[in-house]
């Protein structure tokens, strides 16, 4: 039997000889600028040379990189920060970690993103900005966001953690924002050998703001395989929207049939992170994947607002994101798999169903 692991196996294989370069070289530097030396500095250069903003700095991870920008924003103590419901925790944590109050907005059904009209809905006198995020395989609705924050006077923080390459209508992830962040943390499109985000912005007086970077600052062997791994990017992000295209040729029957839904196609980016598709029945097939040695993954089962430490912070309902945690299961999808991989979970998903209906 096969054994198809959900996060790729022997991570850095490929690159080991040059990592282990790198590790010696940061050790034996005689600077000994073990955190914002010279590899982050580059870093902040090439990612900037690539998504076209005019400002970078490197920080120690993705949450840190959210509540520096938000900072550097002006969010404060009392103020109010739109998140979605459906996410990750530190983006929560890095919003409650400077004062700031989350206020969370259901997200859109069929693409897990922030919904706007939500979002419109939980502006108040308080709110001083948006922060959403892009998801598995789409970019949030970003044109209508910004609509919604210039007729509120909000600021948008644009959570690209997931989307480094993304594209929204030609224009890349991390340039929609007042400011941005990426995660090089180890299962983003970019994952480095530990932690490390970054910020991205235009606006000079944000930029100007951001504390010093030895303060925050990313750590050098980081920053330095991510730097190495940056030519790879593109042929990653390939080769994992071929892998969804496979995918969903091959489940389009079930989709079809109603026995589930499908991601959509990235009609807003050219990018899959993750590929999870909803079924009521996910925790059989779930199971039945297990025993034909495929592993998978459920994103965020309990949504944000319902999480002990946030209960505090939510009002209203959050019916898309409940469904969501309810009936995701996300597949293998790592550029290494092969085409009898796919094939093989393909295979693997459609035998569960075709046994039982
Ligand atoms: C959408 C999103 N934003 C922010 C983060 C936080 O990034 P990091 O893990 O680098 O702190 C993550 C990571 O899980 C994420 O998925």
């Amino acid at each position: 039997m096969k054994s198809l692991p959900f996060f790729p196996p022997r991570l850095f294989e490929d690159d080991r000889r040059a990592i282990l370069d790198i590790i010696r070289e940061v050790g034996a530097d005689p600077s000994q600028e073990f955190v914002a030396g010279a590899g982050a500095a580059r870093l902040e250069d090439a990612v900037r040379a690539i998504n076209g903003a005019r400002y970078s700095f490197a920080c120690g991870s993705g949450s840190a990189a959210i509540a520096v920008a938000l900072g550097a924003m002006g969010v404060g103590r009392g103020d109010e920060v739109i998140v979605p419901a459906f996410g990750c925790q530190p983006v929560v944590d890095s919003v409650v970690n400077i004062g700031a109050v989350p206020v969370f907005a259901d997200v859109e059904p069929h693409t897990f993103v922030l919904d706007p009209d939500a979002a419109a809905a939980a502006v108040g006198p308080r709110t001083s900005a948006l922060l959403p995020a892009h998801m598995f395989s789409v970019m949030a609705d970003m044109p209508a966001l910004r609509s919604l924050a210039e007729g509120c006077g909000l600021k948008i923080l644009e959570d690209a953690a997931t989307a480094l390459g993304a594209e929204l209508n030609g224009v890349p992830a991390g340039r929609w924002g007042d400011a941005a962040v990426l995660s090089f943390s180890q299962f983003k499109p970019l994952g480095g050998i530990g932690e490390g985000g970054l910020v991205l912005t235009d606006d000079p007086d944000i930029a100007r703001t951001l504390p010093e970077a030895h303060t925050v600052g990313m750590d050098e062997i980081v920053a330095r395989v991510v730097l190495l791994r940056l030519p790879q990017l593109a042929a990653r992000l390939d080769r994992k929207m071929e892998i969804a295209a496979r995918y969903s040729d091959a489940l389009r029957i079930l989709a079809d049939k109603g026995l589930l839904q499908l991601p959509p196609e990235a009609p807003l980016g050219r990018r899959f992170h993750v590929y999870a598709v909803l079924t009521e029945e996910r925790d059989q097939l779930r199971e039945h994947l297990r025993l034909r040695g495929v592993t998978t993954h459920v994103y965020y089962p309990v949504p944000l607002p319902r999480q002990p430490a946030f209960t505090v912070y939510a009002k209203g309902a959050f019916p898309h994101a409940e469904a969501v945690g309810r009936t995701n299961l996300a597949l293998p999808v790592w550029p290494g798999m092969t085409d009898r991989d796919v094939e093989y979970v393909a295979d693997a998903v459609l035998d569960y169903f075709v046994g039982r209906h």
